[in-house]
Protein backbone atom coordinates (compact mmCIF):
# COMPACT_ATOMS: atom_id res chain seq x y z
CA UNK A 1 0.00 0.00 0.00
CA UNK A 2 1.49 3.70 -0.71
CA UNK A 3 2.52 5.93 1.67
CA UNK A 4 0.12 8.05 2.97
CA UNK A 5 0.69 11.83 1.13
CA UNK A 6 2.19 13.81 3.98
CA UNK A 7 0.82 17.08 3.08
CA UNK A 8 2.51 19.52 5.29
CA UNK A 9 6.11 18.58 3.01
CA UNK A 10 4.55 18.43 -0.74
CA UNK A 11 4.83 21.24 -2.66
CA UNK A 12 1.70 21.44 -5.02
CA UNK A 13 2.22 22.13 -8.75
CA UNK A 14 -1.24 22.26 -10.65
CA UNK A 15 -0.32 24.86 -13.13
CA UNK A 16 -2.44 27.58 -12.79
CA UNK A 17 -2.58 29.52 -15.69
CA UNK A 18 -1.26 26.97 -18.12
CA UNK A 19 -3.42 25.86 -19.89
CA UNK A 20 -3.21 21.80 -21.14
CA UNK A 21 -1.84 21.65 -24.64
CA UNK A 22 -3.99 20.33 -27.00
CA UNK A 23 -2.20 19.26 -29.87
CA UNK A 24 -3.15 18.45 -33.26
CA UNK A 25 -2.66 15.22 -35.19
CA UNK A 26 0.06 14.83 -37.71
CA UNK A 27 -1.88 12.99 -40.75
CA UNK A 28 -4.48 13.97 -43.15
CA UNK A 29 -8.48 13.48 -41.63
CA UNK A 30 -7.24 11.63 -38.73
CA UNK A 31 -7.58 14.56 -35.49
CA UNK A 32 -10.50 13.43 -34.82
CA UNK A 33 -9.97 9.85 -34.48
CA UNK A 34 -10.21 7.90 -30.76
CA UNK A 35 -6.30 7.05 -29.68
CA UNK A 36 -6.18 3.41 -30.44
CA UNK A 37 -7.06 4.34 -34.18
CA UNK A 38 -4.18 7.66 -33.85
CA UNK A 39 -1.41 4.75 -32.36
CA UNK A 40 -1.89 2.47 -35.32
CA UNK A 41 -1.75 5.17 -37.96
CA UNK A 42 1.18 6.53 -36.40
CA UNK A 43 3.13 2.69 -36.56
CA UNK A 44 1.92 3.32 -40.63
CA UNK A 45 2.78 6.68 -41.45
CA UNK A 46 6.02 8.18 -40.08
CA UNK A 47 4.94 10.92 -37.61
CA UNK A 48 8.38 12.44 -39.20
CA UNK A 49 7.99 12.67 -42.64
CA UNK A 50 4.18 11.85 -42.88
CA UNK A 51 4.77 9.60 -45.61
CA UNK A 52 4.87 5.55 -45.54
CA UNK A 53 6.34 2.71 -47.53
CA UNK A 54 4.76 -0.05 -47.51
CA UNK A 55 5.68 -3.27 -49.21
CA UNK A 56 2.49 -5.38 -50.28
CA UNK A 57 3.21 -9.15 -51.32
CA UNK A 58 -0.64 -10.05 -50.62
CA UNK A 59 -0.61 -10.52 -54.66
CA UNK A 60 -0.73 -14.58 -54.15
CA UNK A 61 -4.67 -14.70 -53.20
CA UNK A 62 -5.82 -13.76 -56.02
CA UNK A 63 -2.32 -14.59 -58.34
CA UNK A 64 -0.82 -17.64 -56.80
CA UNK A 65 2.83 -17.60 -56.46
CA UNK A 66 3.21 -14.03 -58.48
CA UNK A 67 6.87 -14.04 -60.10
CA UNK A 68 8.82 -13.07 -57.32
CA UNK A 69 7.26 -14.24 -54.29
CA UNK A 70 7.19 -17.53 -54.87
CA UNK A 71 9.41 -18.51 -52.22
CA UNK A 72 7.87 -15.84 -49.64
CA UNK A 73 10.45 -16.62 -46.80
CA UNK A 74 13.19 -16.11 -49.18
CA UNK A 75 11.85 -13.17 -51.29
CA UNK A 76 10.22 -10.92 -48.25
CA UNK A 77 11.90 -11.59 -45.57
CA UNK A 78 15.12 -9.83 -46.14
CA UNK A 79 12.68 -6.87 -47.19
CA UNK A 80 11.19 -6.81 -43.98
CA UNK A 81 13.61 -4.25 -41.82
CA UNK A 82 13.64 -1.68 -44.95
CA UNK A 83 9.36 -1.79 -44.56
CA UNK A 84 7.24 0.54 -42.79
CA UNK A 85 3.90 -1.81 -42.94
CA UNK A 86 3.54 -5.12 -44.29
CA UNK A 87 0.64 -5.78 -46.34
CA UNK A 88 -0.71 -9.11 -46.57
CA UNK A 89 -2.99 -11.92 -45.89
CA UNK A 90 -2.93 -13.55 -42.77
CA UNK A 91 -1.75 -17.08 -44.22
CA UNK A 92 1.56 -15.34 -45.44
CA UNK A 93 2.13 -13.40 -42.19
CA UNK A 94 1.74 -17.16 -40.02
CA UNK A 95 3.92 -18.94 -42.69
CA UNK A 96 6.83 -16.70 -42.86
CA UNK A 97 6.96 -13.46 -41.14
CA UNK A 98 8.81 -13.78 -37.78
CA UNK A 99 6.41 -12.20 -35.08
CA UNK A 100 9.67 -10.40 -33.91
CA UNK A 101 9.78 -8.50 -36.70
CA UNK A 102 7.90 -5.14 -34.82
CA UNK A 103 7.05 -4.29 -38.34
CA UNK A 104 2.88 -3.25 -38.86
CA UNK A 105 0.92 -4.90 -40.66
CA UNK A 106 -1.78 -4.24 -42.85
CA UNK A 107 -3.98 -7.01 -43.08
CA UNK A 108 -5.38 -8.38 -45.99
CA UNK A 109 -9.20 -9.44 -45.42
CA UNK A 110 -10.73 -9.91 -49.06
CA UNK A 111 -11.02 -13.62 -49.82
CA UNK A 112 -13.43 -15.43 -52.68
CA UNK A 113 -11.68 -14.47 -56.03
CA UNK A 114 -9.16 -15.53 -58.09
CA UNK A 115 -7.40 -14.24 -61.88
CA UNK A 116 -9.04 -17.39 -63.14
CA UNK A 117 -12.83 -15.91 -63.08
CA UNK A 118 -14.50 -12.67 -62.40
CA UNK A 119 -11.95 -10.53 -59.77
CA UNK A 120 -14.83 -7.75 -58.01
CA UNK A 121 -16.66 -10.93 -57.09
CA UNK A 122 -14.96 -10.63 -53.13
CA UNK A 123 -16.15 -11.45 -50.00
CA UNK A 124 -14.89 -10.75 -46.14
CA UNK A 125 -12.69 -13.72 -45.77
CA UNK A 126 -11.00 -12.63 -42.04
CA UNK A 127 -13.21 -12.19 -38.61
CA UNK A 128 -11.99 -8.66 -36.97
CA UNK A 129 -11.63 -11.20 -33.90
CA UNK A 130 -8.53 -12.68 -36.17
CA UNK A 131 -6.99 -8.86 -37.35
CA UNK A 132 -7.25 -8.44 -33.51
CA UNK A 133 -5.33 -11.43 -32.44
CA UNK A 134 -3.05 -10.26 -35.15
CA UNK A 135 -2.13 -6.88 -33.73
CA UNK A 136 -2.90 -5.81 -37.05
CA UNK A 137 -2.16 -2.30 -37.28
CA UNK A 138 -5.10 -1.62 -40.35
CA UNK A 139 -7.39 -3.93 -42.32
CA UNK A 140 -8.05 -4.00 -46.02
CA UNK A 141 -10.43 -5.24 -48.78
CA UNK A 142 -10.61 -3.36 -52.25
CA UNK A 143 -13.75 -1.57 -53.64
CA UNK A 144 -14.27 -2.08 -57.31
CA UNK A 145 -16.04 1.25 -58.28
CA UNK A 146 -17.73 0.91 -61.29
CA UNK A 147 -17.00 -2.95 -61.44
CA UNK A 148 -19.38 -6.11 -61.98
CA UNK A 149 -19.20 -6.39 -57.95
CA UNK A 150 -19.10 -3.07 -57.17
CA UNK A 151 -22.13 -2.80 -54.63
CA UNK A 152 -20.91 -6.09 -52.53
CA UNK A 153 -17.22 -4.58 -52.57
CA UNK A 154 -18.07 -1.32 -51.61
CA UNK A 155 -20.20 -3.83 -48.84
CA UNK A 156 -17.55 -5.74 -47.96
CA UNK A 157 -15.56 -2.21 -47.54
CA UNK A 158 -18.18 -1.05 -44.97
CA UNK A 159 -18.38 -4.13 -42.80
CA UNK A 160 -15.00 -4.41 -42.04
CA UNK A 161 -14.98 -0.23 -41.76
CA UNK A 162 -17.93 -1.04 -38.71
CA UNK A 163 -15.73 -4.26 -37.62
CA UNK A 164 -12.49 -1.96 -37.07
CA UNK A 165 -14.13 1.58 -35.93
CA UNK A 166 -15.28 -1.04 -32.56
CA UNK A 167 -11.51 -1.94 -32.31
CA UNK A 168 -9.48 1.17 -33.33
CA UNK A 169 -8.40 -0.71 -36.12
CA UNK A 170 -7.92 1.77 -39.31
CA UNK A 171 -9.23 0.51 -42.98
CA UNK A 172 -7.37 0.82 -45.71
CA UNK A 173 -9.48 1.06 -48.88
CA UNK A 174 -7.97 -0.41 -51.92
CA UNK A 175 -9.35 0.90 -55.34
CA UNK A 176 -9.82 -2.07 -57.67
CA UNK A 177 -9.61 -0.94 -61.09
CA UNK A 178 -11.69 -3.08 -63.40
CA UNK A 179 -10.27 -4.49 -66.77
CA UNK A 180 -12.50 -1.96 -68.76
CA UNK A 181 -11.67 1.28 -66.47
CA UNK A 182 -9.50 3.77 -67.49
CA UNK A 183 -7.20 4.70 -64.85
CA UNK A 184 -7.41 8.18 -65.29
CA UNK A 185 -8.08 11.39 -62.58
CA UNK A 186 -11.54 11.50 -63.32
CA UNK A 187 -12.18 7.85 -62.70
CA UNK A 188 -9.25 7.64 -59.52
CA UNK A 189 -11.25 10.83 -57.64
CA UNK A 190 -14.51 9.26 -58.14
CA UNK A 191 -12.93 5.43 -56.46
CA UNK A 192 -11.38 7.48 -53.81
CA UNK A 193 -13.51 10.10 -52.70
CA UNK A 194 -16.57 6.83 -52.60
CA UNK A 195 -14.19 4.84 -50.57
CA UNK A 196 -13.55 7.70 -48.36
CA UNK A 197 -16.78 9.27 -47.86
CA UNK A 198 -18.12 5.62 -46.31
CA UNK A 199 -15.32 5.82 -43.50
CA UNK A 200 -11.92 4.60 -44.42
CA UNK A 201 -9.48 5.74 -43.16
CA UNK A 202 -6.90 5.51 -45.84
CA UNK A 203 -7.16 4.89 -49.49
CA UNK A 204 -4.74 2.95 -52.17
CA UNK A 205 -4.92 4.11 -55.56
CA UNK A 206 -2.83 4.06 -58.70
CA UNK A 207 -0.76 6.64 -60.18
CA UNK A 208 -2.53 8.73 -63.14
CA UNK A 209 0.48 10.85 -65.41
CA UNK A 210 -2.48 13.91 -66.05
CA UNK A 211 -4.17 15.58 -62.61
CA UNK A 212 -3.20 12.97 -59.86
CA UNK A 213 -3.51 16.23 -57.68
CA UNK A 214 -7.20 16.34 -58.47
CA UNK A 215 -7.40 12.34 -56.94
CA UNK A 216 -5.55 13.76 -53.61
CA UNK A 217 -6.85 16.82 -53.26
CA UNK A 218 -10.90 16.19 -53.91
CA UNK A 219 -9.98 12.94 -51.34
CA UNK A 220 -10.14 14.18 -47.74
CA UNK A 221 -8.24 10.80 -46.53
CA UNK A 222 -4.69 10.35 -47.37
CA UNK A 223 -3.55 8.42 -50.43
CA UNK A 224 -1.27 5.96 -50.75
CA UNK A 225 -0.16 4.48 -54.12
CA UNK A 226 0.17 1.17 -55.50
CA UNK A 227 2.91 -0.06 -58.10
CA UNK A 228 1.38 -1.87 -60.72
CA UNK A 229 3.06 -4.10 -63.03
CA UNK A 230 6.69 -3.57 -62.69
CA UNK A 231 8.51 -1.03 -64.58
CA UNK A 232 12.15 0.37 -65.18
CA UNK A 233 13.57 1.22 -62.05
CA UNK A 234 13.87 4.99 -62.80
CA UNK A 235 10.33 5.03 -63.80
CA UNK A 236 8.68 3.61 -60.90
CA UNK A 237 11.21 5.79 -58.59
CA UNK A 238 9.77 8.42 -60.61
CA UNK A 239 6.04 7.46 -60.32
CA UNK A 240 6.77 7.98 -56.53
CA UNK A 241 8.35 11.10 -57.03
CA UNK A 242 5.24 12.73 -58.48
CA UNK A 243 2.51 10.89 -56.39
CA UNK A 244 4.39 12.77 -53.22
CA UNK A 245 5.13 15.71 -54.51
CA UNK A 246 1.25 16.13 -56.25
CA UNK A 247 -0.07 15.31 -52.64
CA UNK A 248 0.15 11.14 -52.12
CA UNK A 249 0.79 10.27 -48.66
CA UNK A 250 3.32 7.18 -49.49
CA UNK A 251 3.57 4.28 -51.55
CA UNK A 252 2.03 0.47 -51.47
CA UNK A 253 4.66 -0.84 -53.58
CA UNK A 254 5.02 -4.47 -54.10
CA UNK A 255 6.11 -5.64 -57.75
CA UNK A 256 8.05 -2.46 -58.33
CA UNK A 257 10.13 -3.86 -55.54
CA UNK A 258 10.25 -7.65 -55.20
CA UNK A 259 10.28 -7.87 -58.68
CA UNK A 260 13.70 -5.90 -59.05
CA UNK A 261 17.00 -6.78 -59.67
CA UNK A 262 17.98 -6.48 -56.23
CA UNK A 263 14.54 -5.83 -54.64
CA UNK A 264 16.52 -4.61 -50.77
CA UNK A 265 18.01 -2.36 -53.17
CA UNK A 266 15.25 -0.77 -54.73
CA UNK A 267 13.10 -0.59 -51.34
CA UNK A 268 15.94 1.45 -49.41
CA UNK A 269 15.80 4.19 -53.29
CA UNK A 270 11.72 4.22 -52.86
CA UNK A 271 12.31 5.24 -48.73
CA UNK A 272 15.59 7.55 -50.22
CA UNK A 273 11.98 9.62 -52.65
CA UNK A 274 9.39 9.21 -50.27
CA UNK A 275 11.20 9.94 -46.68
CA UNK A 276 14.21 11.76 -47.57
CA UNK A 277 12.67 13.72 -50.75
CA UNK A 278 15.01 12.97 -53.37
CA UNK A 279 14.46 13.10 -56.78
CA UNK A 280 14.35 10.14 -59.14
CA UNK A 281 17.56 10.52 -60.44
CA UNK A 282 19.35 10.45 -56.81
CA UNK A 283 17.68 7.76 -56.10
CA UNK A 284 18.33 5.70 -58.85
CA UNK A 285 22.41 6.12 -58.57
CA UNK A 286 21.85 4.98 -54.82
CA UNK A 287 19.58 1.84 -56.01
CA UNK A 288 22.95 0.98 -58.26
CA UNK A 289 25.60 1.53 -55.76
CA UNK A 290 23.89 -0.93 -53.36
CA UNK A 291 23.40 -3.22 -55.86
CA UNK A 292 27.12 -3.37 -57.77
CA UNK A 293 28.40 -3.58 -53.57
CA UNK A 294 26.60 -6.76 -53.35
CA UNK A 295 28.18 -7.77 -56.94
C1 LIG B 1 -3.08 -6.64 -55.33
O1 LIG B 1 -3.47 -7.76 -55.22
C2 LIG B 1 -2.75 -5.88 -54.18
O2 LIG B 1 -3.68 -4.96 -53.74
C3 LIG B 1 -1.39 -5.27 -54.20
O3 LIG B 1 -1.08 -5.08 -52.87
C4 LIG B 1 -1.26 -3.95 -54.93
O4 LIG B 1 -1.64 -4.06 -56.24
C5 LIG B 1 0.12 -3.33 -54.78
O5 LIG B 1 1.06 -4.10 -55.37
P1 LIG B 1 1.77 -3.67 -56.74
O6 LIG B 1 2.68 -2.54 -56.40
O7 LIG B 1 2.50 -4.89 -57.19
O8 LIG B 1 0.68 -3.22 -57.68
Amino acid sequence: MPEADDKANVTRNYGIGIPVETEGFFLKASNNLDWGMKDRLSRIFNPKTGHTVMLAFDHGYIMGPTSGLERLDLSVNPLVPYADVLMCTRGALRAVIPPDSGKPVCLRCSAGATVLKELSNEVVGVAIEDAVRLNASAITVQAYIGGEHERETIGNLCKIINAGNRYGIPTLAVTAVGREMARDARYLSLACRVCAEVGAHFVKTYFCAEDFEKVTASCPIPCVIAGGKKIPELDALQMARNAIDQGAHGVDMGRNIFQADDPVAMLKAVRAVVHDGEPAEKALDLYQTLKSEKG
